[in-house]
Order: C-alpha cells, then structure tokens, then sequence
C-alpha cells in the first residue's frame, strides 16, 4: 500500500467484543439490565459494599480470561501491522481482547486484569478473584481494588487521547453507543480537528448523526470488510 491516509484513531466498545461472547452494557440482557451501577460502579457502592463489587468483577474477570479476541480485534491488528499510517486504538473495554490479537490499545476505563491499591496507588495483576480483604503487595493496605474507572471518576490517558484526536485524518468509533462521556465527545473533536468519522455498529447509535459515514452490521464482519477496503485503496 503506498497510499498514506494519515493518523487513523479507532475507539471500541463494547459492542466490539459482543460476538467473543462478553455481554454489552445497555442491549437487552446487557450488564446494567442486572445490575445496579450505583451499587457495583461507583466509589461509592464500593464503599458501601466492596464485597459485592469484587463479586461482580471477579465474574466479569474470569468470563473474560475464558473469552477469544474476533476477527474484529484481529481485523484492528491487521490494520495497525499493514496501514503506513499510525494507528492508535483507544478502547473502552475492560477486557484484554486487544492485546490477546496482538494490538496496544489505551485502555481509558481501565484493566480487568489489573489490580490497584486505593491507599498506595500500587498497580499488579489481579489474580482471578480479588476480595475486599486482600492486601496491597506494596504497602499491606486492605485497600485492593479492580485498576478500572468508576463512574465518578476519571477515564485514564485524556490528555494522550486527546493529542490523537487533534491529529487524526480518521476516525473510527466501533460497537460505542455514544451514552457516555467522554467518549461519546470524542466524535466532535475529531471532526473539529478536520477528520473523516466513521461509525461502525450493529444498529444506530445515540450519535449516529454526528459521524460522516456509518457502517452497519456485527463487527465481526463489518471490521475486517472495512479494513480490508482501507488496507487496498
Ligand atoms: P454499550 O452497551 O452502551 O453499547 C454497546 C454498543 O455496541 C451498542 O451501540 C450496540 O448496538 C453495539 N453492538 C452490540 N453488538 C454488536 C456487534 N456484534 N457488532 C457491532 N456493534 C455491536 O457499551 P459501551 O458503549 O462500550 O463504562 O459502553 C460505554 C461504557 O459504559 C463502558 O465502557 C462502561 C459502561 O458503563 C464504565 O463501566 C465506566
């Protein structure tokens, strides 16, 4: 491919890792149609009741381990090893489907697989059930907790993520509903920034409108379609 288009930003979501089987969060039958996210989201349900919260991430944690990157993250890692233009992945997803394809990704809601120490700010990797009692390896603090963010707090890298979306020539937003910020901005910024925006979903989302072109169908298809079409233009 000699053709060059520029910085390609992709952001995922969880409609990118539904087809390896981890369940998205607003869909029917999705997470928060189960569970509360004031009570297992939040600082302050964890304050309240941190056994249920790792409860509800150690399920999450070993659902995940079990699960299989899709020909979607490995479409994504075709595109970041073949494009001449940088690639950058940011994702919203707490799994590790993107590294298992073989792809960095800036993880902005963190890291099922990670650990943290609320006390000491120590970060390891989580053993496959955490519980509240658990000392921190660093400072024996019983203060673990799962490394993702919370809603209340702030997503991680923004002032990367925001680098990237000033100089992007493309913008990709895959399998996002666009319900929460501030992800969901992340298309009016790169447009400001003069990039062709792309929404690749399976159904519209709350954003649609917001993106030049859309792309509709699972991700297990419409990625690699999509990619393929880029990588031989
Ligand atoms: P949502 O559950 O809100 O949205 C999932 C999106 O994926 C929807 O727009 C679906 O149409 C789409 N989708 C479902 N299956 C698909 C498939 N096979 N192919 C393509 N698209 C598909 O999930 P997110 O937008 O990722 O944050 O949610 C954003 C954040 O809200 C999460 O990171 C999480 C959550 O609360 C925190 O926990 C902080």
């Amino acid at each position: 491919m000699d053709w060059n288009p520029g910085k390609i930003v992709v952001l995922t979501g969880a409609g990118v890792s539904a087809e390896s089987g981890l369940g998205t969060f607003r869909d029917a039958g999705g997470v928060w149609t189960r569970y509360d996210l004031n009570e297992v989201a939040t600082p302050e349900g964890f304050r309240r009741d941190p056994i249920k919260v790792h409860e509800f991430y150690n399920a999450r944690r070993k659902n995940a381990a079990g699960a299989k990157p899709n020909a979607a993250h490995e479409a994504l890692a075709r595109l970041e090893r073949d494009c001449p233009g940088e690639v950058v992945i940011i994702t919203q997803n707490v799994d590790s489907l993107h590294e298992a394809a073989g792809t960095a990704a800036i993880h902005m809601h963190g890291r099922l697989d990670r650990a943290t120490c609320a006390s000491c700010g120590a970060v390891w990797d989580a053993p496959l059930e955490m519980h509240a009692a658990d000392p921190c390896p660093e400072c024996l603090e019983p203060a673990t907790r799962p490394d993702v963010v919370w809603f209340g707090e702030v997503p991680r890298a923004l002032d990367d993520i925001a680098g990237h979306l000033d100089t992007a020539a493309v913008f990709v937003a895959i399998g996002t509903s666009g319900q929460v910020h501030p992800a969901a901005g992340f298309v009016s910024e790169a447009k400001r920034a003069g990039a062709h925006t792309i929404e690749i979903n399976l159904a519209p989302s709350d954003i649609s409108e917001l993106f030049h072109q859309r792309i509709e169908g699972p991700a297990t298809q419409s990625v690699p379609l999509w990619v393929e079409s880029l990588l031989n233009a």
